[in-house]
């Protein structure tokens, strides 16, 4: 039996932070034996809103590089950058054209996003969502794993091939196959430092509302001790009065690996001042293997390249089958 195929991704833009790692690419290198892998770096996601043209190609490489320090395995998973294979572009305009408009407008991070931007919103950035199923549906992936607020992106995926299927392939024989999602149990949703109830994010422009990967020590101290709490004596999970409280505990919980009870049980009545030099100190040890590793990688460019050269040979092989019987299958004519 072949092994489920998982795909995912993560834009590069920059650096990649504590929500990034929990919610996705700490989970794709668990899973690694379980699954045959495909990770990329969606930098044709990372356009959909302004972005330096100075510095996009470094970053895919720095993600790139974070994967392998995060423990991503060039030999049990294929990694790869989205642009380096067309046939993203090209099947997601081939799913643009059996996309009804307003399933896009219904996208909530479109909403936001959009919201964010005012005036000057690109069409990229409504087509986001189907260039990520397009990015899904060109390897067939069996599940998709993500955090939480990509859910609603995944629906729209299954949607699309669904769609796709109904459309143009025999009933017995679907052309695309229709994607799971994997969201874990804790850190789907790794909340800002600053305000518990908004999601740790890359585009917050204050740089305390989150933990990077790449983060030295003594400004880990900083970011922590400066977030955000409360006045109230003893800690506990799942309080909706007490969101940054669930939320630094969890993050303490997933990063010490013991379980939530035993959790519970030890930071009970303790105050601010004893549990944050716990978390920092968690923190600390759990990132500095991957800052170690990630600046062995950086250090040895020509390493990366054949990685990510062997792995577009082997993403772009399983890319063109599909798309051949995508286009197949839609009628356009063989290429001369
Ligand atoms: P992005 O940075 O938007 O490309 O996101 C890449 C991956 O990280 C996706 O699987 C997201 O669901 C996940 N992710 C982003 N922010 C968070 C967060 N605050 N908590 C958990 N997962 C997140
Ligand atoms: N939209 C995803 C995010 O921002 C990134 C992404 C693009 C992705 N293509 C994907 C994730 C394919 C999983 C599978 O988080």
């Amino acid at each position: 039996m072949p092994l489920p195929r998982v795909l995912s991704g993560v834009q590069p833009t920059g650096n990649l932070h504590l929500g990034n790692y929990l919610g996705a690419v700490r989970n794709w290198a668990a899973g690694q034996d379980q699954y045959e892998n495909y990770f990329c770096v969606v930098d044709l996601h990372a356009m959909t809103v302004p972005h330096d043209p100075k510095n996009l190609a470094a970053h895919s490489y720095t993600v790139a590089a974070l994967y392998l320090a995060c423990g991503i395995d060039p030999h049990k998973s294929t990694i790869f950058i989205q642009s380096h294979i067309c046939a993203h572009s090209e099947l997601a305009w081939l799913l643009n054209c059996i996309t009804p408009l307003n399933w896009l407008e219904r996208m909530i991070q479109f909403k936001e996003k959009a919201l964010k931007q005012g005036e000057d919103v690109g069409v990229g950035l409504l087509d986001y969502p189907v260039l990520m199923a397009a990015d899904i549906l060109l390897y067939q992936a069996d599940q998709v794993p993500v955090g939480q607020d990509q859910k609603q992106h995944l629906e729209l995926t299954r949607d699309i091939a669904q769609r796709f299927n109904f459309l143009f392939a025999d009933p017995e024989q679907p052309v695309l196959k229709i994607p799971e999602p994997m969201i874990p149990q804790a850190g789907a949703r790794v909340m800002s430092l600053t305000d518990g109830t908004s999601k740790m994010s890359k585009s917050d422009p204050s740089d305390m509302s989150r933990i990077n990967l790449l983060d030295p020590p003594d400004l880990i101290e900083k970011k922590i001790k400066r977030c955000k709490t409360d006045p109230v004596r003893g800690l506990w999970f799942d309080d909706p009065e007490r969101p940054e409280c669930h939320n630094l505990l969890t993050l303490y919980q997933v990063l010490s690996g013991r379980p939530k009870a035993e959790v519970a049980e030890a930071v009970r009545e303790m105050g601010w001042g004893q549990f944050k030099p716990l978390l920092t100190e968690t923190l600390v040890e759990h990132l500095r293997p991957i800052q170690t590793r990630f600046a062995e990688v950086m250090d040895e460019p020509a390493y990366l390249e054949s990685i990510l050269a062997a792995g577009r040979s082997r993403a772009e092989a399983v890319a063109q089958t599909t798309l051949g019987a995508v286009r197949a299958a839609m009628g356009l004519s063989r290429p001369l």
